[in-house]
């Protein structure tokens, strides 16, 4: 069992979007509406429904303002917005929480959203600003990708890391999400970047694992045994991003919260709902259900 100092444990599901930014299979605006409301009707308080990215590059979220729509006022959603133009779309709805994001590397910022890691933070600083000014209650969160390891520019050294998520506090974000985009990492890994960060509350930081290699839930025990709370993931095992070849599906949600409940920490997630939350959206992908806990608590 962890500590009883480990504070209350936050998911943060990105399944919405981190999982259908990547399909190639369109689902409709209904349907993605139905997933996010099954997903927090299983508790799941913190939902990631979708980005304002462009249409041209991620056709598959291009929906986001008739999603937003359909969804209605919900306090826990959360969108990414990359730039001005994001943003101008994003306060066309009632969107009270949006995520920047940037990279460890400039190699990955450029394929990911045509800048190097510089201009965005320029580009952030102007989303930022517009957006506490139109939501006086908002609430911004920072993706650093590649926080381990780059795609294209090999691993990353975790006071690099650390000088990026600076960057982005200075800019005023609530909290900064470490992506392992690749699902590279290990738990050794973890604990050296968590090394660079101890000048961070660890309450604001949020740890995002994809599964590609199998080592998520190992790495999430060994932030969890570190004192961080907050993690990344997305129902059914559902995810990848267009720009990091071989980004594997991010962390189950399914899996986080089998591990998470076992270990004696509450989540406020109804398993059994959760794993059937995926299963209309995985069913129209043309997809079976994956996820290890996921399978083990529909088959329960
Ligand atoms: P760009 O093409 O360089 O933008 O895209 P531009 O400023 O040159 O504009 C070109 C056209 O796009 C213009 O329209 C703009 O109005 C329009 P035109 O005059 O040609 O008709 N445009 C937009 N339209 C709608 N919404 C917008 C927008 N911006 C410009 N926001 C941009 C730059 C950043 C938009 C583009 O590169 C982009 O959308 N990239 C997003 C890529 C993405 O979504 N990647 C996946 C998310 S990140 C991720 O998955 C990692 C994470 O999970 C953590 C981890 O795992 O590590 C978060
Ligand atoms: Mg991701």
């Amino acid at each position: 069992m962890y500590p009883l100092d480990v504070p209350a444990i936050r998911i943060f599901e990105v399944g919405p979007r981190d999982g259908l930014q990547n399909e190639a299979t369109p689902v409709p605006t209904e349907a993605k509406a139905a997933f996010v409301r099954s997903l927090a009707a299983a508790g799941l308080a913190e939902i990631e429904a979708t980005s304002f990215v462009s249409p041209k590059w991620v056709p598959q979220l291009g929906d986001a303002q008739a999603l937003l729509a359909e969804l209605g006022p919900m306090p826990g959603l959360s969108a990414l917005v990359p730039n001005a133009k994001g943003l101008e779309r994003a306060l066309e709805t009632t969107i009270g929480r949006i995520a920047v994001f940037t990279a460890a590397s400039n190699a990955f910022t450029l394929k990911n959203i045509g800048m190097d890691v510089e201009a965005s933070l320029a580009a952030f600083a102007e989303v930022i600003g517009g957006f506490r000014a139109a939501r006086l209650d908002g609430w911004v969160r920072g993706y650093v990708s590649t926080a381990f390891e780059c795609p294209y520019a090999g691993r990353i050294a975790p006071d690099h890391v650390a000088k990026v998520c600076d960057r982005l506090l200075d800019l005023g974000v609530d909290e900064i999400s470490l992506g392992d985009t690749i699902g590279v990492a290990v738990p050794a890994e973890v604990r050296s970047l968590a090394s660079s960060l101890t000048h961070i509350p660890k309450a604001k930081v949020a740890w995002h694992f994809h599964d590609t290699r199998g080592t998520a839930i190992a790495n999430v025990a060994a932030a969890l045994e570190l004192g961080y709370n907050v993690f990344d993931a997305s129902a059914g095992g559902l995810g990848g991003c267009p720009y990091a070849p071989g980004a594997g599906g991010n962390l189950a949600t399914e899996d986080l919260v089998y591990f998470l409940e076992r270990s004696g920490l509450e989540t406020g997630v109804d398993l059994g709902a959760l794993a059937r939350a995926s299963l209309p959206v995985l069913d129209r992908l043309g997809r079976k259900p994956a996820a290890k806990a996921q399978l083990a608590a529909l088959a329960g």
